[in-house]
């Protein structure tokens, strides 16, 4: 079925996410509002922040600011402080902050500060879930290692709190992703259990608009490389996050509902390169 600006994905949580998310790392804070107005006016309908990105509050004020229902608009954001007392304050400070009265979606922004840690913050966020402060919850930046970890701790956490369902559900994990790193590995461990990949970085930070393989398709479908790569990612089934403080690119950047690459094209622009252009927290060792 063609991919409409409404199209979401069900989550493992039930609840629907929209599939085109809009970023905002390195959005200043100052500039934050009027990018996230600009992308609700220009159709998206999720908006990805990070309590390390220092900007939930102009998230918040943007989506109070809007017209949009609030049951319409996917607001994200994730932990940095890997601990149950952290991951719990940072639920508290990042409503407190984008002033809504739940977080859509939280994740654990990195696979940092060892496994007791890891499944504290975890449970943190498993108890947010129940007492209504955050309707789904996951994971970024997780390696195949460290999801094996989660599901081992969701176990451990059905067991001492009081059987299934009381581990939490994984409804996402997001990581890089685009055409120079694949990540198959992930994305198989991702797919096999319904956990939905949001894919950070998704026009590579600008770095491949030259590719020969992204300009004979932009050539075709009379589209930029920046769209390809934005359609790229909806055709794998990810939900991508592309960032821009620039009107004009926000407003491009939604423009991708009108063609589809067929499943050559998907295939003929993958690599088997392992290119991130961002930080790589999946490689971290269970340790650290
Ligand atoms: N979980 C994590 O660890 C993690 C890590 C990185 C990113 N993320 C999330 O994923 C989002 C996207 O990743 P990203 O910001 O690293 O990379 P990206 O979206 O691939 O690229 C953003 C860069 O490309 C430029 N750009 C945007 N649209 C363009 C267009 N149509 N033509 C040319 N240049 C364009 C932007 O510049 P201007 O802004 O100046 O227009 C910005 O410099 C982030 O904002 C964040 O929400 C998460």
């Amino acid at each position: 079925m063609a991919t409409t600006i409404n199209s979401t994905i069900k989550l493992a949580s039930g609840y629907e996410m929209p599939r085109l998310g809009f970023g905002v790392y390195q959005t200043p804070p100052e500039e934050t509002e009027r990018c996230c107005l600009e992308a609700l006016n220009a159709g998206y309908r999720h908006i990805d922040s990070a309590a390390c990105y220092r900007n939930e509050a102009g998230c918040g004020n943007a989506i109070r600011a809007s017209s949009i229902p609030r049951d319409q608009i996917f607001f994200t954001t994730k932990v940095i402080n890997i601990s149950y007392y952290g991951a719990k304050a940072t639920v508290d400070q990042s409503l407190a902050l984008t002033k809504l009265e739940y977080i859509d979606l939280m994740l654990l922004h990195m696979p940092m500060g060892g496994s007791k840690n890891r499944k504290g913050a975890w449970r943190a966020l498993v108890e947010a879930v129940e007492a209504g402060k955050v309707r789904s919850i996951g994971v970024s930046n997780y390696g195949v290692h460290h999801l094996d970890e989660l599901e081992q701790h969701i176990n451990e956490l059905e067991r001492e709190r009081g059987g299934p369902g009381k581990g939490g559900v994984v409804s996402v994990n997001q990581v890089e992703l685009h055409p120079w790193l694949a990540r198959q590995d992930i994305v198989d461990w991702c797919t096999q259990r319904d956990v939905a990949l949001q894919a950070y970085a998704p026009i590579v930070r600008g770095a491949r608009f030259k590719e020969p393989s992204v300009k004979k398709l932009a050539d075709k479908y009379n589209k930029t490389p920046a769209q390809v790569l934005i359609r790229w990612s909806l055709d794998k089934g990810f939900s991508p996050l592309p960032k821009s403080v620039t009107p004009s690119r926000i407003v491009a950047n939604a423009d991708v509902l009108d063609f589809e690459l067929t499943p050559e094209e998907v295939q003929e622009l993958e690599t088997d390169e392992y290119s991130p252009v961002a930080w790589d927290p999946t490689i971290r060792k269970l340790y650290e």
